[in-house]
């Protein structure tokens, strides 16, 4: 049998991290030790609650933890008009069961889980890095067992949470900025991809009558408003988990990255420093480009494998 690749989730669900979940969670390639939660889609008591009740949904014993409430120190910004009040509005799900929270703080599961894996981690965030940067500073000696952190955010191009900025990283540029200076390789999937990532009205439908899980999201997708029906909805946080399966579907750049602080107009973009303007060292691998026809073949087949 093949090695599952060991991950780590970091997730703020929002219901593209919710599809980014279930097919992480039921891809045969994957194996997901841990789902910690982060303040960002909504606040951190609700995506906890989330993440919880997505585990519920998939009949899943992976372990949640709930990590940073807010951001280390901008004032805390939410996607609601995107996701919902509730951040997974849409569909009706069933409680979550009682005590299935770990008591441990993310960061600490994090360290715990790392430090005793027996093969190399990956860590995958799909919300603000707040919980990534504080175990960099709490427990630096974790960098010796993580493979790669494959995250989704940033652009290399355009924003979408301001004119330069990407929403996860404008929700906490000074952890991004520990991240992507802490040595670790990094892989960026940013909106460069995460725009071209779309899930049109009639792939949708056929999610409806698919399965359990498709039906959900189906439902879910009639509140979500990263896109519209008609013109694509975004799946930005499955692109990340597209570039674990399925890399040879991506166009991706090793270069220099690092995160505007200040910029008055700017400030929480990625500068993706393409041409070498500033002669520093190659730190992340950043995809720029996707061939749509494939994740569009490789989504509706991942969600076929969950329940
Ligand atoms: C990112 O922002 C969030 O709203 C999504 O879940 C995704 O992680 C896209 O910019
Ligand atoms: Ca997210």
């Amino acid at each position: 049998m093949m090695n599952k690749r060991p991950i780590i989730i970091d997730t703020d669900p929002g219901i593209d991290d919710a599809v980014a979940l279930a097919i992480a969670l039921y891809s045969e390639e994957l194996d997901v030790r841990l789902i910690t939660t982060v303040a960002g889609n909504v606040s951190l008591e609700k995506v906890t609650y989330n993440a919880l009740r997505l585990m519920k949904f998939f009949e899943k014993d992976v372990p949640v933890a709930a990590g940073a409430n807010r951001p280390l120190i901008k004032a805390p910004i939410d996607a609601s008009n995107i996701h919902g009040e509730t951040g997974m509005d849409g569909y009706e799900f069933e409680e979550p069961e009682p005590n299935k929270l770990l008591s441990d703080h993310a960061v600490n599961a994090m360290h715990k889980e790392i430090m005793s894996s027996k093969e190399p981690i990956t860590i995958v965030p799909i919300g603000p890095l707040t919980n990534i940067a504080l175990l960099l500073r709490l427990y630096p000696e974790v960098t010796t067992n993580i493979q790669e952190i494959v995250l989704m955010g940033g652009s290399a191009s355009r924003g979408n949470a301001g004119v330069m900025a990407e929403f996860n990283i404008f929700a906490d540029p000074e952890a991004a900025k520990i991240v992507f200076n802490s040595g670790i390789p990094i892989v960026m999937v940013g909106l460069d991809v995460g725009l071209k990532a779309l899930v049109y009205p009639e792939d949708s439908q056929k999610l409806k009558d698919m399965n359990k899980t498709g039906n959900m999201i189906f439902h879910l997708f009639q509140k979500y408003r990263g896109g519209s029906m008609k013109t694509g909805l975004k799946m930005y946080d499955s692109s990340a988990i597209a570039y674990l399966l399925q890399p040879s579907m991506f166009e991706a750049v090793d270069t220099h990255v690092d995160v505007e602080l200040n910029g008055t107009l700017t400030a929480g973009c990625t500068v993706v420093d393409l041409k070498g303007y500033l002669g520093k060292e190659v730190n992340a691998k950043v995809c720029i480009d996707i061939n749509p026809d494939e994740f569009k073949k490789w989504f509706m087949e991942s969600l076929k494998k969950c329940n």
